[in-house]
């Protein structure tokens, strides 16, 4: 029997994401693996024989066994919302992975529904839980970087092809809610234009901009059908600018005090010149995210906290990607939020 402090984890979904969400859950002191469920019986058997743990082809055994306090979803993304509701209604506290639902109705229905029941609701955006991207939200908070300019991601590599969502579903949710995380400035209007080059109506190549109420612009470029892999961010601002790239491994944040200058007292034509400072690299100490998720998630539950990446963080980046979508179907057109 669990003890008061301590949680009962219960994970469906052990495809390709969920034995990373098992290790790290397994790791938590505070938590521990009750149950893993998956549909498929080549999954199951692989979990009973990576952990030790008792496994069911029947996701409502996971939600319905009470010493499971919280769910855990890394199903693909169209089944997320009915689970997510099924465990809500049955009273646990529920981690979803990203996207958090299909639509923007479905994510509202969750929220709602996790605010009524007072439970836990906590979306899966891995990148927000990277001491990275949080190193580089110190660095905007304290000023060091200025005014926000713009926000450049990149995110490409071969593969891997979904067949149940668009490049847009599968890897913009990465770069939208470290984008989310990182400015608070709210986003007015998506526009993206994309293309499906292997399965029919499926984008495996797509650029997103978002566009605010003010001269800051975000770009992300998604892509399946790229020769390298890629997973590089800059973020530029009045002061300096930064450049993330999240396969460095000794030096993934560097800043540069690079910039441009222009002389305000002439009416008639602006002088430029250009800044070269110097370029550091921060030290950041190397931790896996999703360890990080899982003591957050605990300690959510355990104290009554809100979680940084709340079921409203969720919705926020399902309304970027519905509408970004909306905008493929549409030539590229410019959709408000
Ligand atoms: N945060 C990240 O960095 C990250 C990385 C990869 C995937 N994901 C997300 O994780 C989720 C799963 O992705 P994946 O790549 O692991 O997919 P996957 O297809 O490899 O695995 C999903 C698993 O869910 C199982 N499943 C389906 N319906 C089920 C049900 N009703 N009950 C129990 N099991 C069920 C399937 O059999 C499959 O094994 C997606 O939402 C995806 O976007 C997140």
């Amino acid at each position: 029997m669990l003890t008061d402090s301590k949680i009962g984890i219960g994970v469906i979904g052990y495809g390709y994401w969920g034995p990373n969400l098992v290790r790290n859950f397994a790791r938590e002191a505070r938590s521990e693996v009750i149950v893993i469920s998956d549909t498929r019986p080549e999954r199951t058997e692989l979990a009973r024989a990576q952990c030790d743990i008792a496994t069911t082809e029947d996701h409502h055994e996971v939600i319905g066994n009470p010493d499971v306090t919280a769910v855990v979803i890394a199903t693909p993304v169209a089944m997320h919302y009915s689970i997510a509701k099924e465990a809500l209604l049955a009273g646990k506290h529920v981690l979803i992975e990203k996207p958090m639902a299909a639509t923007i109705a479905e994510a509202e229905e969750l929220v709602a529904l996790a605010e009524a029941n007072n439970l836990i609701l906590l979306v899966d955006h891995t990148f927000v839980y990277t001491n990275q991207v949080r190193a580089i939200k110190s660095m905007i908070e304290s000023g060091e970087i200025g005014d926000l300019y713009y926000f450049d991601s990149v995110r490409i590599a071969l593969g891997l092809f979904q067949s149940d969502v668009n490049v847009v579903w599968d890897l913009a949710p990465h770069d939208l809610s470290i984008l989310s995380f990182l400015v608070s400035d709210k986003p007015v209007s998506v526009s993206a234009v994309g293309m499906a080059h292997v399965q029919p109506g499926q984008e495996d190549i797509a650029y997103l901009t978002v566009h605010y109420d003010n001269t800051f612009i975000a770009h992300v470029h998604v892509n399946w059908m790229a020769p390298v892999k890629m997973r590089r961010t800059i973020i530029c601002g009045s002061k300096k600018m930064i450049v993330y790239d999240h396969l460095d491994n000794t030096e993934p944040v560097k800043v540069y005090d690079k910039g441009v200058l222009t002389d305000g007292n002439n009416r008639h034509q602006t002088l430029i010149s250009y800044r070269t400072g110097e370029i550091t690299a921060p030290l950041i100490q190397d931790k896996e995210a999703l360890s990080t998720l899982a003591e957050h998630f605990a300690d959510c539950i355990l104290h009554h906290d809100r979680p940084l990446t709340d079921g409203k963080a969720g919705l926020e980046v399902v309304r970027l990607i519905e509408a970004a979508q909306r905008s493929l179907g549409n030539n590229g057109q410019m959709e408000m939020l």
